[in-house]
């Protein structure tokens, strides 16, 4: 119903668009592949994928694993105490995306520091605010994982919330995570 809804958007707003004179023929179709985009995505959900069961899982020791789609890196930790967003027994398990928001380069976990820190320019972000900038020139935080764990403490990633790196939509142009 809501994919029927955003199609019938997509054809009222494109014959609007046929109907304004004004608009450059190359705009109005990069206008016309902007709202294609929105209700195809708006039709595909992220998928449930398990990446991790809480047993692999070390304080200060971080697993890699690709969501949503193939090549997606994402980085997950167990940072030993309860943070906000943290998932399991203790609330201390999140992921992030392995990509720093400036220009796509690898995050990894700083031991010493509990950081994420950016391998090129050097970006920090802070794993226990939710992925907040703390410093370097990235433009925003890092985007973060949704994660559930079940009974038997498989964990699964659920969703991304912000914006991958290099993406103009976290869902499109990529292959099934299988
Ligand atoms: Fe990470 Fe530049 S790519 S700080």
């Amino acid at each position: 119903m809501e994919e029927k809804k955003l199609q019938d958007e997509v054809e009222v707003s494109r014959r609007q668009i046929l109907r304004t004179a004004g608009l450059a023929g190359a705009g109005a179709a990069m206008l016309l592949m902007g709202l294609k985009d929105k209700a195809q995505a708006s039709s595909v959900s992220y998928p449930q994928i398990k990446v991790a069961n809480l047993k692999e899982l070390k304080a200060g020791k971080s697993v890699k694993f690709d969501y949503p789609l193939v090549g997606r890196k994402n980085i997950l930790v167990d940072l030993g105490c309860a943070v906000e967003g943290g998932i399991g027994p203790n609330k201390s398990v999140v992921a992030y995306s392995a990509f720093c928001t400036h220009l796509g380069c690898g995050v990894e976990l700083d031991k010493e520091s509990g950081m994420l820190i950016c391998e090129c320019h050097q970006s920090i972000y802070d794993p226990k605010q939710s992925g907040k900038l703390i410093e370097g020139p990235s433009p925003s935080n890092l985007p973060m994982i949704s994660l559930e764990v079940d009974k038997n403490g498989d964990i699964y990633a659920v969703g991304v919330a912000g914006l991958i790196y290099g993406l103009r939509n976290n869902l499109l142009d990529g292959e099934e995570v299988k």
